[in-house]
């Protein structure tokens, strides 16, 4: 699988799912599209007898045939507390379900996110068709090791989200990253365009977002900035394990 800018999400998790749906076929009809990835989400599509449910949905929704990705959003589920040995059968059985989507032409591609080391060797222990991705919070600030150490043995694509973490990051007086403001002042390029490069050499994929076409143009065109690496191996040590969205390590 190809690390891809043209990436369109689509969340079951988003209260106006409908809303949503609405807007991704308007879309889709004006980008050309690489991967539609809609996840299997938390509230309430998880499990037997839900998962496979939720995948035809969204086919229905997204008016496709086949699916590229599908991702199961978190390995927690609705309305069951975080350290319950329920979230682990939740994930076996929504995983079971999304290989049967594979084996039934539904889905390409199945792959999980926001999996910590510890799901994902467990996800490893009974599946029959490994995960083709894991898509998790990654920027210069969070590098977890164990998870990223894991997807390369087990040849799971990693695609990164908040890669700019969610704009923070550009703000050069809160984060100020030397390595990263010389590696941008040098090319003529930005913070952001230096995040989404690092990114792409450390082989993950980006789903950058913005509301503005500008920015949209910008992030795309990260994809012609090639970092020395020595620049790669001074933002890697800007790791300080330091998250700016949700934590899956609570969830057992
Ligand atoms: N799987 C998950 O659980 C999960 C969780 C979080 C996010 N995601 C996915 O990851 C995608 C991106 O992550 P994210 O939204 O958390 O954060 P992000 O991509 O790191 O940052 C987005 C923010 O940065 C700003 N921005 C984008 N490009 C910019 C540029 N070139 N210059 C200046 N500002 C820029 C945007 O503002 P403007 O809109 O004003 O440009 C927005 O506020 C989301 O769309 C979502 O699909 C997945």
């Amino acid at each position: 699988m190809q690390s891809t800018s043209r990436t369109l999400l689509e969340s079951s998790t988003l209260s106006n799912e409908s809303s949503t749906e609405i807007d991704l076929q308007a879309q889709a009809v004006k980008m050309p599209l690489r991967q539609v990835i809609p996840m299997i989400g938390p509230p309430n599509k998880q499990g037997a007898g839900k998962a496979y449910d939720s995948v035809l949905a969204s086919r229905a929704a997204l008016q496709v045939n086949v699916i590229d990705l599908v991702l199961v959003h978190w390995p927690g589920a609705a309305k069951i507390k975080p350290d319950s040995p329920e979230n682990a059968r939740l994930r076996r059985e929504t995983w079971l379900e999304l290989e049967r989507a594979v084996l039934d032409g539904l889905v390409r591609y199945i792959g999980v996110s926001n999996y910590t080391a510890a799901h994902v060797r467990e996800l490893l222990s009974y599946c029959t068709i490994r995960p083709a991705a894991l898509q998790m919070e990654l920027h210069p600030a969070y590098q977890p090791a164990d998870v990223l150490d894991m997807c390369k043995t087990a040849g799971i694509f990693v695609q990164a989200y908040s890669s700019l973490g969610e704009g923070h990051l550009l703000d050069e007086k809160a984060w100020p990253m030397p390595v990263v403001q010389e590696a941008a002042s040098k090319r003529g390029a930005t913070r952001a365009q230096v995040l989404l490069a690092w990114a792409r050499h450390r082989g993950w994929g980006t789903v950058p977002k913005s509301t503005r076409d500008e920015r949209l143009a910008e992030n795309l065109a990260s994809g012609r900035i090639d970092l020395t690496e020595e620049e790669v191996v001074g933002i890697n040590a800007l790791a300080c394990d330091f998250k700016f969205c949700w934590n899956p390590n609570v969830v057992r």
